[in-house]
């Protein structure tokens, strides 16, 4: 392993006199960007291999005892791979802007230069605040995420609460890289059911309940009318004034546009959405639209009917139309698009509004995210629009994640989500209850209870690879102990508790904080880490997995608990207090984006 010694004859001495980069090259203002770019530059000098080549082979590491950048030889296709990194890990420790170089077999290590890695990382993300590894866009394009999609009068059930939590992470993940996002929630307004809630309104609805609370009256009321409706099917009643056949024509009223009907149909909706928007706002999750199946209009399934004759991809059976995908690919089936009575399908209904947002919102990009039981469904919907011969076609992406199974309350009945928040926030209250002087200094102890209960929620679901299942379980749900959501809020309000006993540190001092005595080797492992979270976005916009940035979060924080134990700021006279407290405070700033970026809000005190 050669380190540089003497600096004499280096081209790159210091900041000022880095390689010069390239126009687009401008924006690389992360460390790890500027080592990268520092690399390609020089080791083109000396090999001729094309920059980006270089760059695109340098990977990130797992373990930073191997550096923070290796270059695996063999992807360059360089010959004799172990010889030339022995002989390029010389050459190259001559430059000062590379820090160590090591060559270790047929790789390259490159380690940080301490020195310009605290002088540019820690600053930088104090004076970028939340902007702190986000990414720039000027050509700003946009995406239309769908998720969360719970059905009225239906349980919101588990695969609705991931659909949520991983659809809002993906949201502000688009978002910070430099994406504009318009979140849509597509509400299951519409079918069959409404007739049957409307006849069940009328015998057991109670106008009270419905405005205090909407999702769990008429859900009562539905599971109590289908009980009804169960009874006369099986009494075989099929009069006139049955369940079934008010339900039909109540529906069929709506479908006709009649007023009464509407306004009905329309108040449980309007309801339902007002309480939904409550519950979304307890997940810091704000919809810009309230789209639905009651929204897409007839006019465009009407065309997507057209097109489908016209493209010549439907046949007909038994009265009915039917798309046969088997021609396109083995496993996709048949699907139907239109029934014999001449109403449409939830899939045709799913065509038409992709065609509409498209029109309306122009996306250059739109993501579903529905579990994974929809699998083939999504597949089926994509394969159409593209043999529909839509360009954007390509531009769909499923997002899915794996099921929760048995989600239910303790008594086994079905779970809303309100409950679970509840449930959540009250035994994250009881915990903090038990240290009396802490809770004390909280503001609002219910309103932090809250956040920490959802941190909980939040993080155990996303803490796996999205498609894996899991079963549900209150312990899991419910746990503080080990890696959890609250961990991560106890390290985030520890480290706020330091900055508010250094007080007499300003912001300025810290910005300008002199590292050139700090020589704490778990300090500047830390600060390795925080160079590494604008990569780590990007890679987790490149999984769209949370996991990435969760396994990344705990990294920080094991490492922050480990100097706060041994470095201290207190007691310290300022030329040793500054620059650690600006290390602890750039943590803190990073713990603080990456919570915020899966949903969570970070808090202050606990
Ligand atoms: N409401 C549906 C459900 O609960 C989810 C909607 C999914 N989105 C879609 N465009 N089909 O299963």
């Amino acid at each position: 392993c050669t380190t540089r010694k003497d600096s004499g004859q280096n081209k790159y001495r210091s900041e000022s006199s880095r390689p010069k980069l390239s126009k687009k090259s401008e924006q690389a203002n992360y460390p790890l960007d500027t080592l990268r770019e520092d690399i390609s530059i020089i080791l083109n000098d000396i090999s001729g291999i094309g920059r980006s080549l270089i760059v695109n082979a340098l990977e990130p590491t797992n373990n930073m005892e191997g550096g923070d950048l290796i270059l695996p030889l063999p992807k360059i296709k360089v010959a004799n791979p172990v010889a030339v990194a022995k002989r390029w890990a010389t050459e190259l420790s001559a430059y000062d802007s590379l820090g160590k170089v090591c060559a270790k077999g047929p790789f390259l290590q490159f380690f940080f230069d301490q020195k310009y890695l605290l002088q540019s990382a820690v600053p930088s993300i104090l004076l970028q605040k939340e902007r702190y590894g986000q990414e720039k866009s000027c050509l700003q394009k946009k995406v239309v995420v769908e998720f969360s999609s719970p059905n009225i009068a239906k349980p919101f059930h588990a695969g609705h609460l991931r659909s949520t939590i991983i659809g809002g992470f993906l949201s502000n993940l688009y978002e910070a890289m430099g994406w504009s996002v318009v979140r849509m929630n597509y509400l299951g307004d519409w079918g069959r059911q409404f007739g049957l809630l409307a006849v069940g309104f009328e015998k057991y609805g109670n106008k009270k309940a419905l405005e205090k609370q909407p999702i769990q009256h008429l859900f009562e009321v539905y599971v109590q009318i289908n009980k009804d409706l169960a009874e006369e099917e099986k009494e075989n009643d099929t009069s006139q004034c049955g369940i079934s056949s008010r339900a039909r024509t109540f529906f069929k009223k709506l479908e006709n546009g009649d007023q009464n009907a509407t306004k009905i149909w329309n108040r449980f909706r309007s309801l339902s959405i007002h309480h939904y928007i409550q519950t979304y706002s307890r997940l810091n999750i704000n919809f810009d639209i309230f789209s639905g199946e009651s929204q897409v209009s007839k006019e465009s399934m009407d065309e997507a009917l057209n097109i489908f004759y016209q493209n010549h991809l439907v046949e007909e059976k038994d009265g009915a139309l039917v798309i046969d995908l088997t021609q396109w690919s083995k496993n996709l089936g048949k699907a139907v698009v239109q029934k014999s009575d001449g109403t449409t399908l939830y899939l045709t209904r799913d065509v038409g509004a992709a065609m509409e947002r498209k029109i309306d919102l122009k996306f250059d990009k739109m993501v579903y995210v529905i579990s994974s039981q929809q699998d083939l469904y999504m597949s089926q919907l994509f394969m159409i629009l593209q043999k529909m011969n839509f360009d954007w076609a390509k531009d769909l992406n499923h997002v899915n994640f794996g099921m929760v199974q048995g989600m239910s309350t303790r008594k086994g009945n079905v779970v809303f989500l309100d409950t679970i928040l509840d449930e959540a926030r009250d035994k994250a209250f009881q915990i903090m209850k038990n240290n009396k002087i802490k809770i004390a200094q909280v503001e609002d102890p219910h309103q932090v209870a809250d956040l920490i209960g959802i941190s909980a929620i939040i993080i155990q679901d996303m803490k796996a690879r999205r498609i894996n299942n899991y079963e549900f379980n209150w312990n899991r749900m419910l746990s503080f102990e080990g890696d959890t959501g609250p961990y991560l809020q106890y390290t985030h309000s520890r480290l706020r508790s330091l900055e508010r006993s250094s007080s007499n540190i300003t912001a300025d001092m810290l910005v300008q904080a002199d590292f050139s005595n700090l020589d704490e080797p778990q300090l500047i492992k830390l600060v390795r880490l925080l160079a590494q979270y604008p990569d780590v976005l990007k890679r987790a916009f490149k999984t769209q997995e949370p996991a990435t940035i969760i396994t990344y979060l705990f990294k920080v924080c094991h490492q922050v608990s480990s100097c706060y134990k041994n470095v201290w700021v207190a007691g310290k006279s300022d030329d040793v207090a500054i620059p650690r407290l600006a290390i602890y405070s750039a943590s803190r700033q990073v713990l603080h984006n990456a919570m915020s970026l899966l949903g969570l809000v970070p808090v202050d005190r606990m």
